[in-house]
């Protein structure tokens, strides 16, 4: 097969030149009609002017750093953008590079962003989407909806193999331009290898490749393969729900009972990459790796881990299982969709965030919980059913090394998971129909909010990350909308250190301006002006042409603004689910919101072992600020003409205990 792709072997393509990958499949799947896919005619991201991207540095950072730092800042940033300096010679060859590439900056992001980064996945990379708490009368309720959700499982990707998927339209700022759909095509074709210096994104082709499909179930830390489509006919409903159970079964017979080799997984990503080299020393363990590298998904059979199913604790299980002693070990976090389903009721799929972004799991995840809940169960009346062989049970060798190793990434895992400070806040006094009735972005407005529960914390402005989709272009992710701008900084202190100085329409005034700020700098970020990718493909330019690394990226400032305290993402969801994820530095908030029309969801989280933060304290600051801003709307009566209700006071926010 012709693939144009760099490291192409047997199956698998490495995610390098993900244009011509899907051109690839176009043109080999002849059993497929390819709709219209807007992937060839959404435009290539642009490059951004040079000295735009540097003004706008200058600006968001400016009131971020001390002055003197500053000072120093914008010195090295002028002589970086002088005519005939080295900021000309990299935007020279990024301007070269975007003619010759689908997507100047996915290589160096999806490096950058993941790929590079050594920490472990659970917690600090993986997102998890917590379903609604089932109600499972007995195990075997548990496992109906397992086989109804495997069953939704293939269908939707049975759509996604067909290019059948209707294609995406952005609504919200700039609403109504199609999206690239390539995110989709990668939800159950990928697997994250890990690599002693950095890790490998791979697509496995199932789509035109000959190889049986399969699934991996976990349970009890055991491993199973369910082959999709045994003697060339798929499994129905019926059938899965009875190899889950002949799983289960399985799973209890302690003769068999192989060691937890899941936890491997969780572990940072040299400790497992060196694990894994260890383990490919032995047949066995070659054809086990294998056989859960090319399988479509995982599905976690979760023991109840006997924790309150609330809020927090189902998005805790969700993204780190609870440790070895709970199902922490249930899990093989490299591969791209990981469905849960507790015996408890607790549900939920965990990801490995480097193929997809969020809300490409929304859909997939509503696609399911519609198609669990919109009929009834096929596996009520046992429709005809085969004589199947019973799944294989995947089997590891190992020795005391491999024992110790085990041992090693459990104690890190558990550490870990001491560790997150988790807080699902459910703010009900309003939502995202009163901001609009504003005339206010209610995306802008929400951000605007956290800088002023951060500040009532902190007393000072961090730099902030908000993901904005680039799905406008080709191949595109995501981009950084930097939301500690200096008018959110005006208007937060307006707010808490000089509130008795300004009167409610200055206050007024104020917020208006961080919100246009903010809402200027979505559009810039949406539409490939964000300046994050711009610099990080000027860092990597320089470093691909062997040159010294240039001053701008070994200023303070520099290193400053890339450590993002406030990690924070809308996800926003149609069905009742919620997103949540990790702090991505020590001393750092995982700030996922999903704004619905009357009220907001929001999922805080920080860690433990840093005195500075609590998700608790900043949840409390959080609903303050948001009756606060909501008050001052209604007295200035910028407000349509029905107030929002003011019943919901700070006592009713929900913490954690720290
Ligand atoms: N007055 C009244 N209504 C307004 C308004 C205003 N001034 N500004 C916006 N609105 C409306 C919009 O029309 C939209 O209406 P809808 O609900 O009917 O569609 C709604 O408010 C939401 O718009 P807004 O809050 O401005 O946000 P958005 O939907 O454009 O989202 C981003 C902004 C940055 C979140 C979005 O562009 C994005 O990039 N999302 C992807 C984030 C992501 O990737 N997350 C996952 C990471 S893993």
């Amino acid at each position: 097969m012709g693939f144009q792709g760099v490291g192409v072997e047997s199956n698998f393509i490495t995610l390098l030149r993900p244009l011509e990958f899907f051109i690839c499949i176009s043109t080999t799947d002849s059993a497929t009609a390819l709709p219209v896919l807007p992937l060839g005619v959404l435009p290539k991201i642009p490059v951004p002017p040079l000295k735009q991207t540097l003004d706008t540095y200058l600006k968001c950072v400016q009131h971020l750093v001390n002055e003197e730092q500053f000072k120093k800042t914008k010195v090295i940033v002028e002589k970086f953008g002088a005519p005939g300096g080295v900021g000309e010679v990299l935007q020279k060859r990024l301007m070269e590079r975007r003619d010759k590439t689908s997507n100047w900056v996915y290589d160096y992001w999806l490096e950058d962003m993941y790929l590079n980064n050594r920490l472990a996945l659970p917690v600090n990379s993986s997102p998890a989407m917590v379903f609604p708490k089932q109600t499972f009368r007995d195990h075997k309720d548990a496992l109906r909806f397992a086989a109804r959700l495997i069953q939704g499982v293939l269908e939707y990707k049975a759509l996604i193999d067909a290019r059948a998927l209707p294609v995406d339209f952005a609504r919200g700022q700039l609403a109504g331009t199609p999206f690239c759909m390539e995110q989709y095509y990668r939800l159950f074709t990928s697997y994250r290898y890990p690599g002693l210096k950095t890790d490998m994104l791979k697509v496995h082709m199932n789509a035109v490749s000959s190889a049986p499909e399969h699934i991996i179930v976990a349970c009890k830390n055991q491993f199973f393969v369910i082959d999709i489509v045994p003697n060339n006919k798929q499994l129905n409903e019926t059938e899965i729900f009875h190899q889950l159970e002949k799983i289960v079964a399985m799973s209890e017979n302690a003769e068999e009972k192989q060691p937890p080799f899941g936890i491997l997984t969780s572990d940072g990503r040299t400790e497992w990459a060196q694990a894994r080299e260890t383990l490919i020393k032995e047949q066995t363990n070659r054809d086990s790796l294998a056989l859960i590298e090319s399988c479509v998904c995982v599905v976690c059979l979760d023991e109840p881990c006997g924790l309150q199913p609330s809020d927090t604790n189902r998005a805790l299980m969700m993204l780190h299982g609870g440790g070895h002693e709970k199902n922490g070990a249930n899990r093989w976090y490299d591969k791209s969709m990981q469905f849960v389903i507790g015996m408890n009721g607790v549900c939920g799929v965990v990801c490995e965030h480097s193929p997809f972004e969020g809300i490409v799991l929304v859909q997939c995840s509503e696609y399911l919980m519609k198609y669990i809940t919109g009929s009834p169960s096929k596996t009520a009346k046992l429709t005809t059913e085969r004589d199947l062989a019973p799944p294989r049970r995947l089997l590891w060798k190992y020795n005391p090394h491999i024992q110790g190793l085990l041992k090693a990434s459990a104690d890190r895992l558990q550490r870990l998971v001491n560790n997150l400070d988790m807080d699902v806040f459910k703010f009900m006094s309003y939502g995202k129909e009163f901001i609009k009735k504003q005339k206010m972005s209610p995306d802008a407005f929400i951000q605007v909010a956290l800088q002023l529960a951060f500040y009532k914390c902190r007393q000072r402005l961090v730099s902030t990350y908000e993901s904005a989709s680039l799905r406008r272009f080709q191949e595109g992710r995501v981009d950084n909308i930097r939301s500690a701008t200096p008018e959110a900084l005006a208007f937060v202190k307006s707010m808490t250190d000089e509130k008795t100085t300004f009167s409610d329409s200055e206050k007024m005034k104020r917020l208006r301006d961080a919100i246009n700020a903010q809402t200027n700098y979505t559009v810039a970020a949406i539409t490939g002006m964000g300046i994050d990718n711009h610099l990080l493909g000027l860092l990597k330019t320089a470093k691909d042409l062997n040159m010294e690394k240039p001053e701008i990226f070994c200023d303070e400032t520099y290193l400053a603004s890339n450590h993002f305290i406030l990690s924070t993402s809308q996800v926003p969801t149609a069905v009742e689910m919620f997103c949540c994820y990790g702090p991505v530095v020590p001393n750092g908030y995982g700030a996922c919101y999903n704004p619905q029309s009357d009220h907001i969801i929001f999922c805080v989280s920080s860690f433990w072992e840093n005195t500075e933060t609590s998700s608790a304290v900043l949840i409390k600051a959080l609903n303050e600020g948001l009756l606060e801003i909501r008050d001052l709307c209604n007295r200035t009566g910028a407000a349509a003409t029905k107030p929002a209700d003011s019943s919901q006071g700070p006592s009713q926010t929900h913490k954690s205990g720290k």
